[in-house]
């Protein structure tokens, strides 16, 4: 399914409230849950775990997608896939054996992701097609939400929809996406864009009218 799904990140919800922040999205339009892990290590901030993903899981009726930035990825995997993730997604530049990791994601019953830095040439990717349902395109650096998309991965998303042709893998868009940077992607053959900033701004459990609006304009 090529349809365009638009996956809002809980990184920019409350996390005081993560379950109604969900529902929210969710009953406003979200198709699937974008949950970013962060180990304060790979990345240069901390998020949380497997238990926060485990207690999410029931809030969740659509699809629970967890973007995993943290080295090593390996010990933690059985972790998440018991916490209930349909996707797992982890870094290309996480470790050196990322063949293993991803044998190892499917081994566990999740989908395997696959995502690459800004820095990263999309042609590394060649020998992991067969093993991948979803590769993510990282549209900032990781560790942070709000930062400015960075224009030279739509060429690169453009490659990656050339290399990967018709096999059924998504190709998802992580970073600075908003209504303006959405469609550049999307033309360039992107799937799933991730949405932070763009869908939480000027929400709240209180009053979450702007999240449908947010989402309606990406
Ligand atoms: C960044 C995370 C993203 C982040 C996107 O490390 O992987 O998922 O939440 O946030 P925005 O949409 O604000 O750039
Ligand atoms: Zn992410």
């Amino acid at each position: 399914d090529r349809s365009i799904k638009i996956a809002p990140s809980i990184l920019a919800a409350d996390f005081a409230n993560f379950g109604q922040e969900i529902e929210a999205v969710e009953a406003q339009g979200a198709d699937w849950i974008h949950v970013d892990v962060m180990d304060g290590h790979f990345v240069p901030n901390i998020t949380f775990g497997p238990q926060t993903c485990s207690a999410i899981r029931p809030h969740i009726k659509s699809v629970m997608d967890v973007h995993l930035m943290i080295a090593p990825v390996d010990p933690y995997i059985e972790a998440f896939a018991e916490a209930g993730a349909n996707f797992i997604t982890a870094h290309l530049e996480s470790g050196p054996h990322i063949h293993r990791t991803l044998q190892a994601i499917r081994g566990a019953g999740a989908k395997a992701g696959l995502a690459l830095n800004p820095a990263t040439p999309v042609e590394d990717v060649a020998y992991l097609l067969d093993m991948v349902d979803l590769v993510c395109i990282m549209t900032v650096n990781p560790g942070f939400g709000g930062q400015k998309f960075i224009h030279s991965q739509v060429e690169k998303t453009r490659k990656l929809r050339d290399l990967i042709g018709d096999r059924p893998i998504h190709i998802e868009i992580d970073g600075g996406v908003d209504p303006t940077t959405a469609p550049l992607v999307a033309a360039a053959g992107a799937d799933v864009l991730v949405a932070g900033s763009a869908v939480f701004k000027g929400g709240s459990v209180q009053n979450p009218a702007p999240y449908g609006d947010n989402i309606a304009a990406i």
